[in-house]
């Protein structure tokens, strides 16, 4: 089948497994950000994968749970496969089946960095019982290359919420809580992802250019974000008519129309970082942070002193002092 061609995008109205083998090579994509279908019984309103059933209702195609297990190995070794070594994969998943994929990750040489909890509105009511309000997303790398990580892409290292906590540590923390965008009158797919959560993986895990992939495109929310931060998209959507629906869509999309609207992070240049550690360094280190302890600085007070004086960073001063504790 052919694929569907955007500026800076290549789309395929095929299954991921199938459409992947043939598509794409090994090795050939720096990030995935994925969000597969639930495998959840007993939803009539779902067309399963592997019946050749007519879609109803937003053209959405589940997988019935008995198949889940092997369904998501078949994916995810394939995901395993395309991408580059060093390369990211962000899996979106509910609760319900998140052991089938986990179980599917360690069948994979595929090495975990985090899981991420991504806490959103519009859980559905109880009343007999708590409110399911979250999302696990598992965030995993291909082992043997350089892992893409913006540290400072979103904030400086050195910025502070009024209180004086550090918005990088706290937009980097593994709990994000990100709404859900309400959509109303527009065609979309079941559990669109927010474009605020997509920006968040995109701009941490990959760099302008980058190919990035979704094997399951649903409202094709992952390539749209990805384009619109001047990323390639390339994806996959077995349905037909969510596909037609969306690929008109994309086809209006402006390659880098989400970056004006971007915070832009205050990076403090530190003049030194990065650079090897002298034995002068070190010594200096030790000693002028002993002096300002001794003449009452707090130890936070002397870090940021003696970083300034050494032209680095908080955290490369915190582990210098460490190594050498360590080493007496
Ligand atoms: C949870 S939705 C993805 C939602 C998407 N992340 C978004 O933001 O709109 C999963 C999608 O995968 C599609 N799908 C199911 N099986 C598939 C397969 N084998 N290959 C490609 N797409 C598939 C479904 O039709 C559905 O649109």
């Amino acid at each position: 089948m052919r694929p569907v061609i955007v500026p800076s995008g290549r789309f395929y109205n095929e299954d991921c497994v199938a459409g992947a083998k043939k598509h794409l090579a090994a090795d050939s994509v720096d990030l995935i950000i994925t969000d597969p279908p639930y495998g959840i019984n007993g939803d009539e309103l779902h067309q399963h994968y592997n019946r050749d059933e007519e879609f109803v209702v937003e053209g959405y195609v589940d997988v019935p749970a008995s198949e889940y297990g092997e369904f998501s190995l078949n994916w995810i070794r394939e995901a395993e496969r395309i991408l580059k070594p060093g390369g990211s994969i962000y899996i979106v998943s509910g609760y319900t089946n998140l052991y089938h994929i986990l179980h599917a990750l360690r069948q994979t040489e595929l090495e975990e960095i985090n899981h991420i909890i991504w806490k959103y509105n519009f859980g559905v009511y109880t009343s007999k019982k708590y409110v399911s309000s979250h999302y696990h997303i598992l965030y995993y790398q291909k082992p043997g290359g350089e892992r893409t990580f913006n540290l400072e892409s979103r904030f400086g290292l050195e910025e502070k919420d009024p209180e004086g906590g550090s918005l990088n540590y706290q937009d980097r923390e593994d709990v994000w809580i990100i709404n859900r965008e309400y959509k109303p009158g527009q065609v979309k797919n079941k559990n669109e992802l927010p474009t605020a959560l997509l920006v968040k993986m995109i701009q941490y895990s990959s760099n302008e250019g980058d190919l990035v992939c979704d094997m399951f495109l649903g409202g094709f929310s992952t390539a749209k974000v990805a384009i619109g931060l001047n990323r390639r998209a390339v994806g996959f959507e077995v349905a037909p008519r969510i596909f037609a629906a969306k690929v008109s869509e994309m086809e209006a999309i402006e390659p880098g129309f989400l970056l004006p609207g971007l915070r832009v992070p205050r990076i403090e240049k530190r003049a030194n970082r990065g650079k090897p550690w002298t034995d002068a360094d070190r010594e200096f280190l030790q000693s002028r942070f002993d002096q300002l302890i001794r003449a009452g600085k707090t130890k936070k007070d002397a870090i940021a002193i003696v970083g300034r004086e050494l032209g680095r960073g908080r955290w490369a001063i915190e582990r210098m002092l460490k190594a050498l504790a360590d080493s007496r």
